[in-house]
């Protein structure tokens, strides 16, 4: 079963959108389940993260993983972001079913791939 928590981030999902213009854009799958999600960042000249959003297709427990990993990097350095687990994420909500964990680590590579295309359009 689902924790409060989960339910309360999959019915009122924080950060929900995209980011024109944003400094970089993260864009992940899951080949099993089929579910994508994408982690939007607007990175300030101090490598903070001003703000972020997020699109999911996908689960309540990606919904869920998603609004919560926003909060967590929010006004976060990049590399304090880079430093959130999907267990972090997990433990934050309270825990996940054990079929769902997958879907936490979609979250986590996300925020990565964000963090990436960001780094990857600034040393251009
Ligand atoms: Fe695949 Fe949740 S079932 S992300």
């Amino acid at each position: 079963m689902y924790t409060e928590k989960v339910l309360d981030h999959f019915q009122h999902p924080r950060n929900v959108g995209e980011i024109e213009n944003a400094s970089g854009v993260g864009t992940v799958g899951n080949a099993k389940c089929g579910d994508i999600m994408q982690i939007f960042i607007k990175v300030n000249d101090d490598d903070v993260i001003e703000d972020v959003k997020f699109k999911t297709f996908g689960c309540g427990a990606a919904v869920a993983t998603s609004s919560m990993a926003t909060e967590m990097i929010k006004g976060k350095k990049i590399d304090e972001a880079l430093q959130i687990s999907n267990s972090a994420v997990v433990e934050a909500l309270e825990g996940l079913p054990p079929q769902k964990i997958h879907c936490s680590v979609l979250a986590e590579e996300a925020v990565k791939a964000a963090v990436d295309d960001y780094r990857s359009k600034k040393s251009k």
